[in-house]
């Protein structure tokens, strides 16, 4: 009880809450464009990947579950911390350099956040449920048949000859239209903005600004962001231009 009032009243447990969440959220969507990437390969690869997904079933709903509450925890964290940073400052007007910085970067934070979640509600519809686009209708979607075995370290998941959803060819006509795969690039380049920042507050958070470290982590920090933009930009980019067939 007391733990749990802490936590969720205290500045410094909201922190927590947003670096923890914030920790999954970035697993989430490291692993995804992984998962994603797989449209460059054999179209068993990709679609083999989303049929052992769907077939994990109430896994798969649990996972989801998990996902959904992070994403409401690290909004709600951040609106409050924002919310209880501008009561304490009043009306005063900033005097000091680094307090504009930072109430720049907060209201960054707040502007890219909110846009990232439009594009996951828009995604959503798009590739999940398949209504964001009357093209893209799930039930619209061919069957492909597997030729091959799809395996996961090693173990066989969906074997040659299981008849899947043509996931691969969803996602490729569903870049079709250059506004939506505009509309993607520029969500995933402030998604990565948003994660850039954000790894910077979690850094602050975890007492490791300041650090000998610094530095070397900005840089590990910075080059993964832009790798997770490139690899994110690649799919909509390659199929805006009709590399992906
Ligand atoms: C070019 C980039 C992306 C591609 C090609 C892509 C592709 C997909 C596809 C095909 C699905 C539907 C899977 C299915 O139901 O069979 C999906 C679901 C989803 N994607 Fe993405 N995605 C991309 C980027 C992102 C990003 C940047 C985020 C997060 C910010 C994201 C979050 C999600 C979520 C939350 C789901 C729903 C997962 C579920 O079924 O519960 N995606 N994505």
């Amino acid at each position: 009880m007391e733990l749990g009032r802490n936590l969720f009243c205290s500045t410094i447990g909201r922190k927590l809450i947003m670096a923890v969440t914030g920790v999954v959220l970035i697993a989430f969507v490291v692993g995804h464009l992984v998962g994603n990437l797989q449209v460059f390969e054999d179209p068993d690869r990709i679609n083999g990947y989303a049929h052992f997904l769907q077939s994990l079933g109430p896994a798969l709903w649990a996972v989801r579950i998990v996902l959904l509450a992070c994403v409401t925890l690290h909004i709600w964290a951040g609106i409050t911390l924002a919310l209880d940073d501008r009561r304490a400052r009043g009306d005063e007007p900033y005097a000091v350099n680094r307090w504009i910085q930072a109430a720049f970067a907060s209201r960054y934070m707040r502007s890219t956040g909110y846009i990232v979640l439009a594009f996951i509600i828009y995604h959503i519809a798009h590739f999940t449920v398949g209504v964001a686009q009357p093209a893209t209708f799930k039930t619209n979607i061919a069957h492909y048949t597997m030729k091959g075995d799809y395996h996961v370290l090693g173990v066989t998941v969906v074997r040659g000859g299981t008849e899947v959803l043509d996931v691969r060819s969803m996602v490729i006509r569903g870049f079709e239209n250059p506004l939506v795969s505009l509309f993607y690039m520029v969500a995933v380049g402030l998604l990565s903005v948003h994660l850039l920042h954000g790894a910077d507050s979690l850094f602050q958070t975890l007492g490791l600004r300041n650090h000998r470290w610094e530095r070397f982590l900005q840089l590990v920090v910075t080059a993964g962001c832009a790798a997770y933009f490139l690899g994110n930009l690649a799919i909509p980019g390659a199929a805006v231009v009709g590399l992906l067939k």
